[in-house]
């Protein structure tokens, strides 16, 4: 009798705590691919100094190049002055660059979409 009520219950269990380990490895793989592809040029946590590339805490649905204390190339400004990081504006941009700021600094691009929607995901996850 105690098994007839106790199973469902368990399974309960087990799909909550499911659910929070996929929640907690989507958020990992993201951060591990940042660290893997962004980190060596982009800081995300705040008041730690710029990188190569300006400090992206809170980037999603900022304004481009308004991160204080850095210096964009004049390419960059050109590009993308006026413009507010939307997931579709990181989506291009990370895909290349170059394509919205011919002769930007930023030396990368992304071919993978699953890699480049990971990366975003986790970008939206940092305030
Ligand atoms: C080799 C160094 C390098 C790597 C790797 C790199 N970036 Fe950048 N990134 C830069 C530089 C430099 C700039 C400034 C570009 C300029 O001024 O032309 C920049 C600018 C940006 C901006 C604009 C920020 C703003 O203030 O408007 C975003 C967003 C960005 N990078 C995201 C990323 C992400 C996400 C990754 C990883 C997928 C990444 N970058 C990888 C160097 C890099």
């Amino acid at each position: 009798m105690r098994a007839a009520w106790s199973t469902p219950a368990m399974l309960a269990a087990a799909l909550i705590f499911g659910a929070a380990a996929s929640a907690a490895q989507a958020q990992s793989a993201g951060e591990k691919l940042f660290k893997q592809q962004c980190a060596a040029c982009h800081a995300v946590a705040k008041d730690v100094p710029m990188g190569m590339g300006p400090n992206l805490a809170g980037i999603v649905g900022k304004d481009a190049g308004k991160m204080e204390g850095y210096r964009y190339s004049a390419e960059f400004i050109k590009g993308l002055d006026g413009q507010k990081w939307t997931p579709e504006l990181l989506e291009a941009w990370l895909t290349n660059p170059q394509n919205l700021a011919q002769g930007t600094y930023m030396m990368y691009k992304q071919n993978d979409a699953s890699v480049r929607k990971t990366i975003i995901e986790y970008l939206q996850s940092i305030k």
